[in-house]
């Protein structure tokens, strides 16, 4: 037995605004019958204005938070928390991070709190980070909150990323415990390339644009994808990544129960699936209602599948995600008993 985090509250949000495919399509030239033929997504959730990711964080937060005080029976567990670890790439402001705020929002002022940036595998990053400082005795318990609001950084005319990406906010807590323990996250891989930063990003906004003379082209401030590459190193990447996570921990694909990826277009989680010997029933899938939420789609994804109970106590369960950067990232866990989720508002809303 080592030490090891375990999951031990999980929450989510949405915000109130639900986009439909149909609402694009009166807006671009896209239609319903592309958009979930292409992706698989019917619905997405955009801010209001004066919204902003923390808005988000802190909803998702609370619920975490309450679904730990609810699962251990401890009314007094956020006590204990000492690590708020937030993944985004759409922060309040470029300076300072989010997470101190959200940590204060929360009650939890005085915590360790900052962000973390790894685009869509930003969550799992934030996951390995928590939980390496929980196992290494620098945290107790974490609040790991994965939140993006990519509807304030898209290019309203561009019809490829305005049907893929909704804001979104999802919540884990972890708790120190043992790695025989249901919950205990069993290891890690994560992966970058460089190279390929070019195909996921947002040109202006940072030193190397602030530090010119010169203002950025017109259109540089918005996110911008190479969708094909991008769609060919998500499913080579988070099959990769899930193997040698496999490996690492001496599970083998066909040992696993679901298969929690990160939520980009169906077609990717089909081929993912399929490189792991995976049917289609294995894959948890939540973007047909909530598009690619970013940092928020694994936890998400989690929330829904447990709330739709189609992650039973005990499954072999596998998150793997991929975003900018390039970026990639895995982790497996037995799924604990008892884990009390509250539902997300919105997410579950007939399409
Ligand atoms: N409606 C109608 N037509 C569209 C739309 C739309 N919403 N979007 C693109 N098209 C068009 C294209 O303009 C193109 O037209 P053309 O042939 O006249 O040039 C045509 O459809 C085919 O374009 P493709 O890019 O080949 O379409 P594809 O089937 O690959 O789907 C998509 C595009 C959905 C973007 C896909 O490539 C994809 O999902 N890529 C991966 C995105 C992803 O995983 N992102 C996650 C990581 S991002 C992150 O980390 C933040």
């Amino acid at each position: 037995m080592t030490r090891a985090a375990v999951v031990c509250g999980l929450g989510g949000a949405v915000p109130s605004t639900a986009v439909p495919n149909s609402a694009l399509a009166a807006q671009l030239d896209t239609s319903d019958a592309w958009i979930r033929a292409r992706t698989g997504i019917r619905r997405r959730y955009v801010i209001a204005p004066g919204e902003a990711t923390s808005d988000l964080a802190v909803a998702a937060g609370r619920r975490a938070l309450d679904s730990a005080r609810r699962t251990t029976g401890d009314p007094h567990a956020d006590h204990t928390t000492d690590l708020v670890v937030l993944a985004t790439s759409t922060p309040d402001h470029p300076c300072p991070a989010t997470a101190p705020a959200v940590a204060h929002r929360l009650g939890l002022s005085g915590v360790a709190a900052f962000d973390v940036g790894a685009v869509c595998t930003g969550f799992l990053y934030a996951l390995a980070t928590a939980a390496s400082m929980i196992t290494a005795g620098a945290a107790q318990r974490a609040l790991v909150i994965g939140a993006d609001t990519f509807s304030t950084i898209l290019d309203p005319a561009d019809r490829t990323t305005r049907a893929i990406f909704g804001d979104g906010a999802g919540a884990v807590v972890l708790r120190a415990g043992t790695d025989d323990e249901p919950g205990a996250l069993l290891g890690f891989d994560l992966g970058s390339d460089g190279s390929g930063a070019e195909l996921i990003t947002v040109r202006a906004g940072g030193s190397r644009q602030r530090s010119t003379a010169t203002p950025p082209p017109a259109g540089d401030e918005f996110f911008a994808m190479e969708g094909r590459s991008v769609f060919t190193e998500a499913v080579l990447n988070m099959s990769k990544s899930a193997h040698t996570l496999l490996d690492r921990i001496g599970w083998r694909g066909t040992d696993l129960d679901r298969l929690v990826a990160h939520q980009a277009n169906i077609r990717i989680l089909r081929a993912v699936g399929e490189q792991l010997g995976l049917a289609e029933d294995q894959l948890a899938v939540n973007l047909d209602r909530v598009g690619n939420t970013v940092a928020a789609s694994v936890p998400l994804a989690l929330a829904d599948a447990a709330i739709r109970r189609t992650l039973r106590p005990g499954d072999r369960v596998l998150l793997t995600g991929f975003g900018g950067g390039l970026t990639w990232g895995s982790t497996a866990l037995h799924w604990p008993s008892a884990l009390h989720v509250e539902p997300v508002p919105g997410m579950a809303d007939p399409l």
